[in-house]
């Protein structure tokens, strides 16, 4: 554990000071969405990005021109210095994960993003089950192996098909919902013995296998203080309906009309709470986002898996209700002063429709060129967030599988999701997927 000042226990840092020069990490669909409201901040001085060939980035931020790879840490921290940043923004796990924000935090800089200790919560799911199971925090049953023979025997001793998870980041690939013991088998040699994705698969949780509907739980923790955020749910098949592959997310919408109040309480008190204070019992200090993803059985609300990150296309759907300023609610977080704060919501219903690549979630296509983007954004109460694109000369391109996060704010649910339609029907590339039952299949209704 890191022995940072912004890490020491308990500790809390400056409250959010009038000017802050803001670095944002990431340039995904996440970052752009932070980025927009971070833009909108009284607070804000200067806003850096290290991903400047986001196109939707690049428009709200100046590029950072220090790498970001976790050997040459030494470079950005040097770049963070001469650019007198005051807060590091963190978008995804991957950084976290290595310990960029142990390395970045300073008595005058602080870093939104938990330290490498916390981000286990994510990076090790072994570790993670095991908190759990310390804190009582409902979760499926889950047995860890670091041994292959071990695990098949455990595989072939069951009744009922379990699903297979690599411990570690496999940029969510790493979960295996098997039918049949041969592709349960077949799973646990690719991930343990052929390392299809790498040294992440060295120990695999094999657990039991729940059912109900998903949704998304954000916290914003500031070592002590928990601050839920709204209710979202992402749709992680590829295909409408929820079939196909899974991918990172097809789209998401905010609040979740089925979730209510009593069941929101139960989340809160039943895994939030005992999580972070198992993480004080084990002198971790959380100063981040919490991401719950759960699955609300019969039984109740179990968790799937932690994330130490906002969920992605989540963020997209949360920034645009979130009326309150960003960047005073990141501050707290960082700084320990939660308690200080209120945030506000649109009480509107937000619907993000993702537009991907052809070929995604394989190999995307790069390279096709996007039109209708300006004509799609000048709708009312509609925003596109650069998830996968780039410039090339005076075209915007695709450039990863998640090409666009097409977001729209409704009365209802169905009113955004209308709207977000229209707005992707303006825009056009080749082979683009994307699924027009965002908050509207049978998963978001059971
Ligand atoms: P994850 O990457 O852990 O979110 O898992 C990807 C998807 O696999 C989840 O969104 C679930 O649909 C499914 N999944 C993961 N764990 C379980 C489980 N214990 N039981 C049933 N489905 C699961
Ligand atoms: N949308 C799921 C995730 O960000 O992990």
């Amino acid at each position: 554990m890191s022995d940072q000042p912004q890490n020491r226990r308990g500790r809390k840092g400056p409250p959010c000071p009038d000017r802050v020069n803001v670095l944002l990490v990431g340039g995904g669909g996440r970052e752009h969405a932070l980025a927009w409201r971070l833009a909108q901040s009284p607070h804000l001085g200067d806003l850096f990005v290290t991903h400047a060939d986001n196109p939707g980035l690049a428009a709200l931020g100046r590029p950072c021109t220090a790498p970001t790879e976790a050997r040459e840490t030494w470079r950005l921290v040097k770049w963070c210095d001469q650019h007198r940043i005051d807060l590091v923004v963190v978008g995804p796990e991957g950084p976290l994960a290595d310990g960029m924000a142990d390395a970045l935090a300073t008595d005058r800089r602080l870093v939104f993003g938990v330290g490498k200790a916390a981000a286990q919560i994510e990076s090790n799911k072994a570790w993670a089950k095991q908190l759990m199971r310390s804190s009582s925090v409902p979760t499926a049953e889950a047995r860890i192996f670091s041994n292959y023979e071990q695990a098949v025997q455990y595989l072939q001793s069951r009744e009922e098909m379990p699903v297979i998870k690599a411990s570690g980041l496999a940029a969510g690939k790493g979960v295996v919902v098997p039918d049949t013991l041969d592709e349960a088998v077949e799973a646990l040699g690719q991930i343990m013995k052929q390392r299809i994705f790498g040294a992440a698969g060295e120990t695999v949780v094999i657990e039991e296998r729940l059912t109900g509907p998903e949704v998304s739980i954000f916290a914003l923790v500031d070592g002590r203080t928990i601050y839920m955020l709204e209710p979202c749910q992402d749709h992680k098949r590829l295909l409408e309906g929820d079939e196909g592959p899974n991918t990172g997310g097809m789209g998401a919408y905010s609040p979740v009309p089925w979730l209510d109040n009593d069941m929101l309480g139960r989340v809160e008190h039943e895994v939030l709470v005992p999580t972070v204070d198992a993480l004080v019992r084990e002198e971790i200090e959380y100063r981040g986002v919490l991401y719950a993803g759960l699955m609300i059985t019969p039984a109740g609300p179990k968790v799937i898996e932690f994330n130490c990150r906002f969920g992605d296309p989540e963020c997209q759907a949360l920034m645009a209700r979130l009326k309150s300023d960003a960047l005073e609610a990141l501050w707290a977080t960082a700084s320990g002063r939660l308690d200080e704060i209120e945030m506000r919501w649109d009480e509107r219903s937000a619907c993000v429709v993702v537009m991907a690549a052809p070929g995604y979630p394989g190999t995307p296509r790069k390279g096709l060129p996007i039109t209708g983007l300006d004509e799609a954004a000048a709708l009312d109460d509609v925003m596109i967030f650069h998830a996968g694109t780039k410039r090339d000369g005076g075209a915007v391109v695709t450039a990863g599988g998640r090409v666009l996060g097409v977001t729209a704010l409704g009365a209802s649910l169905s009113e955004a999701r209308q709207r977000a339609l229209g707005a992707c029907d303006l825009i056009h590339f080749e082979g683009a997927q994307m699924r027009r039952d965002i908050g509207a299949c049978t998963a978001a209704l059971r």
